[in-house]
């Protein structure tokens, strides 16, 4: 490894991977928070922050991939094996893939009950033209939850994985998502 080659993630990259892990589970403790709401009433307004919550996310992992291309991240651990590379990296594309296919399959399923999406009163995102039927929405939004836990568990292992690098391995591999602590190549 030369002196100079990049060993951490781009400051914006690592402020976009935390801001995302922490909007993740806030939307998780919503939809668990609009279940166990004492009204109806209550649950949709509970939802509403949720879906407007899931636009924000969308967009967010959008920036968070276009600046991916302009700052592409270090090169993996040298230390690594092949399969632990190809695991982290089938993990972050399944990562990646949930983020953005969540909110997009929310707004469908919303959209077949004829629903439009306000994002806090500031924007409203019109339903989209799909058949209006709520036991598709019902099928869809069931598919929703079940990539929520999904991406719940995957979040779990990367994050057991990550301190494993580094408190057992001492690889360093948490620095590379900090601003501080050293990273290794
Ligand atoms: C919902 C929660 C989380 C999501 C969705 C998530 C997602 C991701 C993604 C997509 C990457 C790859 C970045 C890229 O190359 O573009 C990444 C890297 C990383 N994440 Fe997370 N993450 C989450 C939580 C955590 C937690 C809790 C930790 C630590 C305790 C963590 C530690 C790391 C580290 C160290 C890397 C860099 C790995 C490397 O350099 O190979 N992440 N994360």
């Amino acid at each position: 490894m030369s002196l100079n080659a990049k060993t951490k993630y781009s400051g914006l990259a690592m402020l976009l991977h935390w801001l995302i892990a922490v909007l993740v589970i806030v939307q998780w403790r919503l939809s668990e928070a609009a279940e166990e709401a004492p009204t109806r009433e209550a649950g949709g307004q509970i939802m509403a922050n949720h879906f407007a919550l899931g636009v924000v996310i969308f967009i967010i992992v959008a920036v968070r991939l276009a600046w991916r291309q302009a700052s592409p991240p270090p090169a993996p651990v040298s230390g690594h094996a092949p399969w632990e590379r190809t695991l982290a990296r089938l993990v972050h594309f399944a990562f990646y893939a949930l983020l953005l296919v969540m909110p997009v399959a929310g707004w469908i399923a919303l959209s077949a009950f004829g629903e439009p999406i306000s994002i806090w009163g500031l924007v409203s995102l019109p339903a989209l033209p799909v058949p209006q039927n709520p036991d598709l929405g019902e099928t869809i939004f069931e598919l929703h939850g079940a990539s929520g836990i999904a991406l719940l568990v995957l979040a779990a292992l990367h994050a057991l994985a990550a301190v494993k690098h580094t408190v057992l391995d001492k690889d360093g591999t948490l620095w590379r998502m900090l601003p501080f602590g050293t990273a290794r190549g």
